[in-house]
């Protein structure tokens, strides 16, 4: 709630920043979203541009996959940021990052990221959340390994996220028939 006048509040809505590489959205990271939305107003999914981290698919790439997932889902925004993400969060009105929390070994990284997004920005709170028991298994990375390899991701990944891990991977149709993948 924001002051306007002495004694008169504004309520601006509670928006929550979801920060992460998206490289490619789960449904794990599916599933964050649709929790936080019954505590927050808003939630931001913000897709970082990381020059260091060498990613499978480009930020448009990723971004194009997310907004279309949540084309339906208005008080969804979907976005990307370069450097610091305390930095593109003064940009909003969030106060909180989300971060889903999988199993005690994400912990150690959570706890580093949060604390030192902590000290470079004091107002900034980062809220973690635990992965659904469906999907704590499932990794971004786990899922471009498997799919590079010809596995199934059905079921873990949208439809479209599967179609686009096909197409990067392009296996050879032989290989496609053989495990199904045949569009
Ligand atoms: O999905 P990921 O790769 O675990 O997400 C990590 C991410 C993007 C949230 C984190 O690397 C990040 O916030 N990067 C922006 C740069 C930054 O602010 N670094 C300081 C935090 S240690």
């Amino acid at each position: 709630m924001a002051k306007e006048k002495k004694g008169e509040y504004r309520d601006v809505g509670k928006i929550a920043i979801y920060p992460g590489s998206f490289d490619p959205i789960t449904y794990g990271h599916i599933d964050i979203v649709e929790r936080a939305l019954e505590i927050f107003d808003k939630v931001i999914i913000a897709i970082a541009e990381n020059a260091e981290k060498r990613s499978l698919f480009s930020v448009e790439e990723r971004l194009q996959m997310v907004k279309t997932i949540f084309k339906d889902t208005p008080n969804v925004i979907v976005d990307s940021f370069k450097g610091l993400l305390v930095d593109y969060v003064a940009k909003t009105n969030a106060k909180v990052s989300l971060r889903g929390l999988r199993a005690t070994s994400d912990f150690e990284y959570e706890f580093h990221m949060a604390s030192m997004n902590r000290s470079l920005n004091t107002h900034l709170d980062t809220l973690f959340m635990m992965t659904s028991k469906d999907y704590f298994f499932v990794s971004s990375r786990t899922i471009k390994e498997v799919a590079r390899l010809g596995g199934g991701v059905e079921g873990l990944v949208p439809d479209l996220v599967v179609r686009r891990l096909k197409e990067k991977f392009k296996l050879p149709v032989a290989k496609k028939k053989q495990i199904g993948w045949d569009d």
